[in-house]
């Protein structure tokens, strides 16, 4: 059983947290990390902890779960190696021997170069020009690097086979649809591809291979950098309505704006969507926190959802109402008739 989640906007959707939920509700066996790599920050909440990941698969909360890192993301080897540390995930994690690996100097050009630092408005995390130097064909890959050796793996091949065994597999894409290279709001975008298609490719799995292809959503808007963001609000008012956040790898505080149908449908055409996840419903509606059966929802929490799900006419399944793992509302077996 092959899924992959993947952010429906400009990322920080909470993938983190709908990953982390279904690793441990579902017991997925094998959780593998796609996207462009240590730009992203997923945040996941677990057991009273918050753990910020930006290179390993949110998975990780599944003790029992193997945890890869396909062939397209980029590696970091001082925040993988740290990663494995802090989370003890040693003897549990594998990146493959393709990755591309970002060194110093791309995080020197991310940070100093002035069109990705100031108009782009990077991370500064050296993706982008660790991607063009993969591009050129002269980056470095992870079987260049020795510290690296007992981590190496196949990943396209262990996690062909585990979907082939019938395993438990959840493939992590990172960012948001309307971050594309190619599907976003170009040039205000990161240096790759984030659809669910490309996910697959950084691992190197087939499209007749998926059985699911969740979109995960957040019940407002919220931007990192520069680049258009539909009926904006100004910091005050974002600050009003508790809606203001700060990035989990920058600590810029991001951008807001009411969540977009419009964009919300295209991200469904674009990744194809399966289901849907809704996160931070608690937010807009202070009375829905914690809750976990969908009929103790506020009346307006439930119209905003039911519109939502009618406009785009893929199930909802997932609401996130709060920050612990477990703060959810699960309707998958109420709407998907499997
Ligand atoms: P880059 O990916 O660091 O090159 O940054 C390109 C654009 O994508 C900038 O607007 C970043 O703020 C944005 N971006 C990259 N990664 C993330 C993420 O994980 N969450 C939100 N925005 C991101
Ligand atoms: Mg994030």
């Amino acid at each position: 059983m092959l899924a992959v989640i993947v952010g429906g906007m400009f990322g920080d959707e909470g993938k983190g947290k709908i990953i982390s939920y279904l690793s441990i509700k579902d017991d997925v066996d094998v959780g593998v990390r796609a996207g462009v790599g240590t730009n992203a920050g997923h945040t996941v909440v677990y057991q009273n902890k918050t753990y910020k990941l930006r290179q390993v698969p949110s998975s990780f909360v599944n003790h029992k779960a193997k945890l890869y890192v396909g062939a397209g993301v980029l590696v970091d080897v001082e925040v993988f190696l740290s990663e494995v540390k802090n989370f003890s995930l040693e003897g549990r994690v594998w990146v493959d021997a393709n990755c591309t690996v970002i060194e110093e100097h791309h995080k020197t050009k991310d940070k100093n170069d002035p069109h990705l630092a100031k108009v782009v408005g990077t991370t500064g995390t050296g993706n982008g020009p660790a991607m063009e130097d993969r591009v050129r064909r002269i980056a470095k890959t992870c079987k260049d690097v020795e510290v690296l050796k007992p981590y190496l793996e196949d990943v396209s091949l262990k996690v062909n086979e585990a979907i082939d065994n019938n395993k438990k597999v959840l493939i992590e894409g990172s960012q948001g649809t309307f971050l594309s290279l190619y599907h976003g709001t170009y040039p205000y975008v990161t240096s790759k591809d984030t659809t669910a298609s490309a996910a697959l490719s950084d691992v190197g799995v087939g499209p007749k291979k998926v059985e699911d292809v969740i979109v995960v959503f957040k019940s407002y808007i919220t931007r990192v950098g520069g680049g258009p963001l539909e009926n904006e609000l100004s910091f005050e008012e974002a600050q009003k309505l508790n809606l203001l956040e700060y990035g989990t790898v920058t600590g810029r505080p991001r951008r807001v704006a009411p969540f977009n149908l419009k964009l919300a449908k295209r991200a469904v055409m674009l990744n194809s969507a399966t289901q849907i996840a809704i996160t931070k419903i608690d937010v807009l509606y202070k009375e829905a926190a914690k809750i976990k059966n969908y009929e103790k929802l506020p009346k307006d929490a439930k119209k905003f959802i039911e519109e939502v799900e009618a406009e785009l006419g893929v199930p909802i399944t997932l609401i996130g109402t709060g920050s612990e793992a477990e703060d959810i509302i699960d309707l998958r077996n109420t709407k998907l008739k499997k």
